[in-house]
């Protein structure tokens, strides 16, 4: 998946390759190659449909191991990750769960639920060790909050990438009543749920067609 050899193709670049002044920007080497770069964003999508096979504890395990190195603010890692994977606990979490997204997730094999701690500053001396930032936190709630549920969300967003670096597919879901999923699966009252994840191996047969995105010049400016 290394790429030895330049691949960006100058339409990728903007760049013009013959009787041009400029440095050619091709000659930057991206990382992964295209067919990394296929897995990870152009060919992998929200999959709603998987096939049966289970995923395995240690993918999971291993799912992890790539996403605790993903950046979050004051190396915070606020989230916190219930993999719902047995028929009961499948069943504890329907209730919680929009009509459309029901059906979805008692087929895939393993259900993410991603939430944060509370009080994720607890653990900043040892995570954060530069200074004492806990009392930027103690003292002020809305930040605490807004901040672990900004991290939180990264955090999910990178489960999802680690999900396709792996060979997994994800289908991330916000169709759900959060504080029925806070009640049945964090008794302590200190966490907030902020997304569900499907998870599991796709079922090709039953890919959707894809919307459209939105252009660079749409969304984008290089100032
Ligand atoms: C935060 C978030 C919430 C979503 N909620 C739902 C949901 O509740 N149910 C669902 O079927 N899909 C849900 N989706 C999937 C989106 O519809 C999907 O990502 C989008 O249409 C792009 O699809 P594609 O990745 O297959 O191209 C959600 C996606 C995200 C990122």
């Amino acid at each position: 998946m290394f790429s030895q050899t330049p691949s960006l193709e100058p339409s990728d670049t903007g760049a013009t390759s013959v009787g041009s002044a400029e440095p050619s920007v091709a000659t930057v080497t991206p990382a992964l190659d295209s067919a990394a770069l296929d897995l990870l964003f152009r060919e992998a999508r929200s999959t709603q449909t998987f096939l049966a096979t289970p995923v395995a504890s240690e993918t999971l395990r291993e799912l992890y191991q790539l996403v605790k190195w993903t950046p979050t603010g004051f190396n915070s890692q606020p989230a916190r990750f219930r993999f719902v994977q047995s028929p009961e606990a499948k069943e504890r979490l329907v209730p919680a769960l929009s009509s459309s997204n029901r059906d979805k997730v008692l087929a895939a094999p393993v259900t993410v639920i991603v939430a944060h701690d509370t009080r994720f500053y607890d653990r900043l001396p040892q995570l954060f060790p530069a200074y004492d930032a806990r009392p930027l936190f103690e003292n002020t709630p809305a930040f605490a909050e807004s901040t672990a549920r900004h991290n939180a969300t990264l955090q999910a967003a990178f489960l999802i990438l680690a999900a396709r670096a792996l060979g997994l597919e994800a289908g991330p879901m916000s169709g759900f009543k959060p504080e029925e999923v806070e009640r049945r699966f964090f008794a302590d009252g200190r966490h907030r749920v902020t997304l569900l994840v499907n998870l599991g191996y796709g079922d090709q047969s039953r890919v959707r067609s894809r919307g459209v995105r939105l252009d660079f010049e749409d969304v984008a400016q290089i100032l």
